[in-house]
Parts: C-alpha cells; sequence; structure tokens
C-alpha cells in the first residue's frame, strides 16, 4: 500500500521498517492463537518495550524515545496491520495513560510511574466506563472519599482494555458527590496499582473480536489510595480523560487502518489467485471497483490522521479532527474488511482465511474509544464553537 502522500522523513522509514519487520516475525504468527485462545502471551509487551513501543511520545528523560505523534502512528499502523488486539494494548498505554502521567502529573509520579512505563516493565490501562456510563461517560458512580492522607475508591469500572495484565490504571471516580448536577467537574483522576488491597479483576468480556487483548472489569471494593496518587487537581480528571481521548482516538484511527491495509493486501493477493468462470477473478470490474473504491478510501482516511496528528506535533487544538478521523477511519475499516469478506466469498466467512477476523476485529473501532455518533457530536459541537 502506497504512503506516498505521507513524506515520511528518513527516521520514520526506518521505524516503519523495525516494525514491519517486528510485527510480521513476532506478532503475526502468534495472532490466531491470541484470538483464538482470548488472551495475549505477555512477552508481547517485553518485546514491544525493549524496541522502545511503549514509550514512544515520552520524553527521554523519562525513559522514552521522545518521538512525535506522526511517528508514533507509523509504527502502530504496522502493529496493527499483523494483530488489531497488540495494537489497542500499544495504543491504550501510549496514548492514555502514560501521555495523563506526562501531561497531569506531579514530578514524583513522573519518575515512579511513568519511566517503568516508558520502558515497557509495566503496562498502563485506562479507566472510564462503567455498566451504566459508556458514551455518557459523566455519569460515572464510582466514588473517591478522601480519608486523612488517602482516597478510599468504591465502584466497578468496565471495558478496561487489557485492565487484568495492566500494573498502573489511570481510573477516574467521583470526588463531588455533593451534588449531582456538577457531572463532569466532580471527577478525579487516580493511579491505581493492582497491589492494593480491594483492587479485583472482575467479569472477562467473551468478545466477538479483538480477543487477543482482554477486556475486563474492575472491582474497587474499599480500595485505600495515597493522595499522592492523585492525578493533578482534584475535579479536573474528567478534563483530563477527554483531553487524552484526543491522542487516542488517533491511535484508534491508525489501528482501523491497519486492519483496513490488511483486508486490501490479503485481497488484492486472493484476487489475483482464485479463478472463476476461467480467469482469476481480479480481471471482473466487479472485483475491480471493490479494491478501487477499498484503495481510496485507506489513503483518504490516512490523510486525514496525519494531517490531523501534524496539527497536533504543532501544538494545534484537535478536538474535531481527532473525532473526524477516528470517525472515518473506523468506518473506513469496516467497510473495508465487509468487502474483503465479500471478495473472498465462502472463505471470506471461515477463520482458515485471515479476513474473517479482520472483519470481526474492525467493528469494535467503531465503539471504543467514543461510538461513531460520538465522534459525530463532538465534530458538530466544534462547528458552533468555532464560529
Ligand atoms: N478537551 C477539553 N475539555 C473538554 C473536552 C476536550 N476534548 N471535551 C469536553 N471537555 C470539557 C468541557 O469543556 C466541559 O468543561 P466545563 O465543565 O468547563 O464546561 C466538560 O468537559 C464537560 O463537557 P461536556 O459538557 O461536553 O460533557 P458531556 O457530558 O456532554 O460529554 C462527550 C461529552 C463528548 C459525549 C463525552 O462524554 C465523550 O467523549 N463520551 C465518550 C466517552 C468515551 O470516549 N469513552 C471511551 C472510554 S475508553 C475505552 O474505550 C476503553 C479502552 O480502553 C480502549
Amino acid at each position: 500500500m502506497s504512503w506516498a502522500l505521507i513524506p515520511l522523513t528518513e527516521e520514520q522509514r526506518a521505524i516503519q521498517r523495525t516494525a514491519r519487520e517486528f510485527a510480521r516475525t513476532e506478532i503475526a504468527p502468534q495472532a490466531v492463537a491470541w484470538d483464538r485462545d482470548g488472551g495475549f502471551d505477555r512477552r508481547i509487551v517485553q518485546q514491544l518495550g525493549a524496541l522502545g513501543f511503549l514509550g514512544m511520545m515520552i520524553p527521554e528523560a523519562y525513559d522514552g524515545l521522545g518521538l512525535d505523534t506522526c511517528t508514533y502512528l507509523v509504527a502502530l499502523e504496522e502493529v496493527a496491520v499483523a494483530d488489531a488486539s497488540a495494537a489497542v494494548l500499544m495504543s491504550v498505554h501510549n496514548s492514555l495513560p502514560t501521555q495523563m502521567i506526562l501531561r497531569y502529573g506531579s514530578e514524583a509520579q513522573r519518575l515512579h510511574f511513568l519511566r517503568p512505563m516508558a520502558r515497557g516493565e509495566s503496562l498502563g490501562a485506562f479507566a472510564l466506563s462503567e455498566p451504566d456510563a459508556g458514551s455518557d461517560a459523566a455519569s460515572l458512580r464510582t466514588q473517591a472519599v478522601r480519608d486523612g492522607d488517602h482516597y478510599v475508591l468504591n465502584g466497578v469500572k468496565s471495558w478496561v482494555s487489557h485492565g487484568s495484565m495492566a500494573d498502573v490504571i489511570l481510573c477516574m471516580a467521583r470526588t463531588d458527590t455533593s451534588d449531582e448536577r456538577k457531572g463532569a467537574r466532580g471527577i478525579s483522576t487516580f493511579i491505581l496499582t493492582p497491589n492494593l488491597p480491594g483492587f479485583g479483576v472482575g467479569k472477562k468480556e467473551d468478545k466477538m473480536g479483538l480477543r487477543g487483548d482482554p477486556t475486563v472489569q474492575l472491582v474497587l471494593d474499599n480500595v485505600r489510595v495515597p493522595a499522592a496518587n492523585r492525578l493533578g487537581e482534584e475535579g479536573m480528571g474528567f478534563i483530563y480523560a477527554m483531553q487524552s481521548l484526543e491522542n487516542g482516538r488517533l491511535g484508534i484511527a491508525a489501528q482501523a487502518i491497519g486492519i483496513a491495509r490488511a483486508a486490501l493486501e490479503h485481497s488484492v493477493a486472493y484476487a489475483a489467485e482464485r479463478k472463476q468462470f476461467g480467469k482469476p477473478i481480479k480481471e471482473f470490474q466487479a472485483i475491480q471497483f471493490k479494491l478501487a473504491d477499498m484503495a481510496t478510501r485507506i489513503t483518504a482516511a490516512r490523510a486525514l490522521l496525519y494531517s490531523a496528528a501534524a496539527a497536533k506535533d504543532r501544538g494545534e487544538p484537535i478536538t474535531q479532527f481527532a473525532s473526524m478521523a477516528k470517525l472515518t477511519a473506523t468506518e473506513t475499516a469496516m467497510w473495508v474488511t465487509t468487502q474483503a469478506v465479500q471478495i473472498f466469498g465462502g472463505y471470506g466467512y471461515v477463520k482458515e482465511y485471515p479476513v474473517e477476523k479482520l472483519f470481526r476485529d474492525a467493528k469494535v473501532t467503531e465503539i471504543y474509544e467514543g461510538t461513531s455518533e460520538i465522534q459525530r457530536i463532538v465534530i458538530a459541537r466544534e462547528l458552533y464553537n468555532r464560529t
């Protein structure tokens, strides 16, 4: 798939080659087993860490690679081509918990939590959603009550990607329960570790796709967290989460483009091999038009993503562009993988061939880190905010 529209630097090309080779040799051979068994081999975290891929945007002073967003997304797409589950692990860790600690954390928190995370010795997760607070994230009910120099947390967090594997969890909880209408402003962020008494891993979801990355509930039963583990200011947790999800949505867009690219690459190869009516099916316009539209939509989605990421790297606001990039890329992934299944026909519907998994993996990208409907709300709101 041509990258010609994105002018990569020499350094970015080198990182792309490294990521592609790693993904091809270390991730792709395991992806089917992870999908079948519903979990990773933990070694993937050490391997990604050894390459620096779990600290890509962390400054070198905190043991990261100190790279920009565009370079990170180049590596992430390569990982996603091989396996969307490995990509979500990399995306969540790089975009949410590490960036939150870097941006809002104290120096002590950066030294204690961020440095091992950047080295890949410690895996990060993000806990915002709850059983009754999904799209309406500000309605979350987990409580954090101050008790001396601690907070006591009670509640259930849902849909936590690799929450059962994580060493550091950035958890949003309500610190102000005095007035329900305080909503978003009554929420704070806490840095949790699984060794805290009362911290438990609850139900593991039996998912349609993205099965390698375990999605779990976290149960907080009187978890006493040192006040020093509160991130930034009390009451600012929802704003921190929203600002960080802008980074997250760029990562999910790159993941979706990787899934779509894999579907296109498999389809191109299959259409050249598969013969019907006496010739390879790539000779039929019905197939050519599908392949052409798949390639065009992927290229357009990537161009939008890299424009948004470049704006972020220039320090410009990207609320609207991050949502546009996520919306476009994830709907592209779903559409492209649907076409891929159609091109493969019956073989597209069975696990023996690769596009069935890609189709299942694509679906969740339209749901998590803000559904397509939420992205449209954010985009529409910004139309009024800017005028
Ligand atoms: N940057 C900075 N501040 C922001 C912001 C942003 N992007 N978005 C909202 N805010 C601020 C607002 O300015 C407002 O501040 P004030 O109190 O000063 O007015 C405050 O946050 C509340 O904002 P809204 O009134 O807009 O809040 P809302 O309740 O209407 O919700 C929403 C807005 C966009 C719908 C938001 O709830 C949302 O994004 N929902 C989707 C949640 C989501 O993406 N969840 C994904 C969970 S992570 C995951 O998927 C799992 C995983 O591990 C991959």
